[in-house]
């Protein structure tokens, strides 16, 4: 797989137009966009259609957190979709989980339809181990959080994880290459966390061993987006 083709651009706007102007802007660049709760609470199904009409995937990043039946349900419908990969919160527990997996397997036999990549997300990067201890009552430390989390999204039978660039080289150790990685909180040196505080540069994030990097602010929040990737594609392309 080519450099490239490990990034995902998060479409984090709300009006369908600046959407798809997102998604012809970078397309030549970018395979995978990203839907995320902002998009989806405006624009619903129909944006994640438009964009897979125009040849390019779809990560559907709603993050579902509920109870086992609601969330396998929703991972029904995310298959039925055809979205690429789509996440549930590893905190939502082992069983919704294994009936998220379950149920897209048995749609896309029944359907003879691609199966999404299922995806947990650990922690999420805009949280550091302060906040987990002090706001989550989380006392066992970040990176053992993290590692823990992942070994249950494994042992549940997902595709992989979404975490921070800075855990990675941790969770391949300890649950192999095969598990994906897809790694937010992507900062270039040059621009600024946001309200990211887990982050990592796109070389770094991919040279530790991510599957996909996400990027938004970094490319999109730039006054010259077009040069922001480029600079990335450059800095990225030792890593395909
Ligand atoms: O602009 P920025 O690169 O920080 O955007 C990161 C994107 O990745 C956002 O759409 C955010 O919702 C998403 N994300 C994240 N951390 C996670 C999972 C998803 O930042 N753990």
């Amino acid at each position: 797989m080519s450099a490239k083709q490990k990034l995902i651009l998060a479409l984090d706007v709300e009006e369908k137009s600046r959407a798809l102007e997102l998604v012809d802007r970078f397309g030549e660049h970018i395979d995978i966009f990203k839907v995320g709760l902002e998009l989806f609470t405006a624009q619903g199904p129909p944006v994640v259609r438009e964009i897979q009409d125009r040849g390019k995937k779809v990560f559907l990043d709603l993050k579902f957190h509920d109870i086992p039946n609601t969330v396998a349900k929703a991972a029904r419908t995310a298959a039925r979709l055809g979205v690429f990969m789509f996440n549930v919160h590893a905190s939502a527990g082992s069983e919704a989980m294994r009936r998220a997996r379950d149920e897209v397997v048995a749609f896309s036999l029944k359907e003879d339809r691609p199966r999404p990549i299922v995806l947990a997300v650990t922690v999420l990067t805009s949280q550091n181990e302060e906040v987990l201890k002090t706001e989550l009552g989380i006392q066992h430390g970040l990176r053992t959080h993290v590692k823990y989390l992942a070994s249950l999204a494994k042992q549940s039978g997902l595709d992989g994880v979404v975490a921070s660039g800075q855990e990675v080289l941790m969770i391949k150790g300890h649950l192999g290459g095969k598990f994906l990685i897809v790694a937010p909180g992507i900062r270039p040196s040059t621009a600024p966390p946001d309200d990211q505080k887990r982050t990592m540069s796109p070389a770094e994030a991919l040279r530790a061993g991510a599957d996909f990097i996400v990027i938004g602010r970094a490319v999109t929040g730039q006054a010259d987006p077009e040069k922001a990737l480029e600079q990335i594609c450059l800095d990225i392309a030792p890593y395909g």
